[in-house]
């Protein structure tokens, strides 16, 4: 019979490597805790209209990665390809913004892109993100940038570049994406297909080219900075003047191109060179429009979102060791104490120690083999004569001592191990 797999692009955490994910996970608890930001969780599966309407129907994201289906009762779903929108359209219809005029959130969980899987490309994967939603003013932008920063150098990932960038207000854009055009039409036919659809459909786009004729024409065209209006460069400005007081290096990049349509004004990236062509850990921007297009009130917005597989493998290499707390490995060969030796796991447990019980009921010798194997620091052996005079062996694995001590005097044994 076939063996069933994973579907391409789609990949198992298996034990070896879960320990590093839930690492990852508490320093993000912990610091979006730090910074304010209350966790929000929204439904895998969102009507695809949704997306359509908040990320642009004309991305790529939408347009060619996004997997959708109609179900039976003829609605129109999708496997969130991020959770931005899906996060607004919580705020929305919880109407949040009543409890609130600043919501702080932030999530994590899997998002789906049907993309050419690659190393740091897969799809399913999983993001972090943070939103904050009811502030227009550039503190905020640097506020959500810190958090991400901080987060991704607690996780330990040294060189990280961040890239900022202002695509203006929609006044400003507007006008840029009509010069582009202008400026564009003329190559019309040295750019490739993908760009002479992007002409039509998304020109900001085309600046993100990888072709090197493309490279070429681009270098003279127009740039989005000569049509900030005058509150676009002084926002721009603030946010790099509040970047520089919390020391956090950047460098402008006028030709950063996000992939989703509801940005205006801030967009940043942090990158890392250590992970190869897939170099983005994190991407974000403000986006005050979205909340209005999607239904809600007028309400301004920054966040970012950030690829959980990219920063793991940014890190396999240089990660400090996770301390594992104490471990008693129970060694039970005495049929009849298999009652009691589960009180000892529960007594033990309580008071914080990992704790493996014998479930195999093997040889003596082969459970000390695995209790070595599992790297346990104590043995606690209950053998026919123990279980007689209601004693326990304890064996310090690291050391050899051993010592007989009185069940009834084990947990305060434990309780006074300075471990
Ligand atoms: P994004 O740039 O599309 O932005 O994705 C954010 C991050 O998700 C990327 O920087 C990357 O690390 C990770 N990522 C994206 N696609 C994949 C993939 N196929 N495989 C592995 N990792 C991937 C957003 O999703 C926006 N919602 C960010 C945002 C939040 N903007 C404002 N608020």
């Amino acid at each position: 019979m076939n063996q069933i797999r994973t579907i391409k692009g789609t990949h198992d955490v298996l034990p070896d490597n879960s320990k590093d994910w839930q690492r990852l996970e508490k320093i993000i608890h912990k610091n979006a805790s730090l910074f304010g930001y209350n966790e929000i969780r929204t439904p895998i599966i969102e009507e695809a209209g949704l997306f359509n309407r908040g990320i642009g129907e004309n991305t790529d994201i939408v347009s060619k990665e996004m997997y959708s289906w109609v179900d039976r009762d003829n609605t129109t779903i999708a496997l969130r390809p991020e959770m931005t929108a899906s996060v607004v359209r919580s705020f929305i219809q919880h109407s949040l913004g009543n409890q609130s005029s600043l919501q702080r959130l932030y999530y994590m969980g899997p998002s789906f892109r049907r993309e050419r899987p690659q190393k740091g490309r897969q799809r399913q994967f999983h993001q972090f993100g943070v939103e904050a939603i009811g502030s227009n003013n550039p503190e905020q932008d640097a506020e959500v940038i810190a958090l991400g920063w901080q987060i991704l150098s607690e996780a330990g990932i040294s060189n990280l570049e961040l890239k900022l960038s202002s695509i203006g207000s929609e006044d400003c854009r507007n006008k840029y994406r009509n010069e582009l055009v202008n400026f564009l039409k003329p190559y019309k036919s040295k750019l490739s297909k993908v760009s002479q659809q992007r002409l039509i459909n998304n020109p900001l786009r085309i600046l993100d080219t990888k072709n090197k004729d493309e490279i070429d024409i681009i270098k003279s065209s127009p740039i989005i900075e000569d049509f900030y209006t005058k509150e676009d460069r002084s926002h721009f400005k603030q946010v790099q003047d509040y970047l520089n007081a919390i020391e956090i290096p950047f460098s402008l990049d006028p030709l950063l191109v996000r992939g989703l349509d509801y940005y205006t004004q801030t967009t940043f990236e942090i990158i890392s060179n250590d992970i190869g062509a897939q170099d983005a850990l994190l991407g974000g921007g403000r986006y005050d429009g979205l909340i209005k297009s999607l239904g809600g009130k007028d309400t301004p917005a920054v966040g970012f979102a950030a690829g959980m597989e990219r920063i793991l493998l940014a890190i396999s290499t240089n990660k400090d060791n996770e301390k594992t707390r104490p471990i008693i490995y129970i060694v039970c060969v005495e049929k009849d104490a298999l009652g009691s030796v589960q009180k000892i796991a529960k007594g033990l447990r309580s008071l914080g120690y990992n704790v493996l019980l014998e479930t195999m009921r093997r040889s003596m010798k082969a459970q000390m083999r695995e209790a070595n194997r599992c790297d346990a620091n104590f043995a606690v052996i209950v053998g026919e004569q123990e279980n007689n005079e209601k004693t326990v062996q304890v064996k310090n694995l690291n050391d050899g001592n051993q010592e007989t001590i009185d069940q009834k005097n084990l947990f305060n044994h434990f309780k006074s191990l300075t471990i």
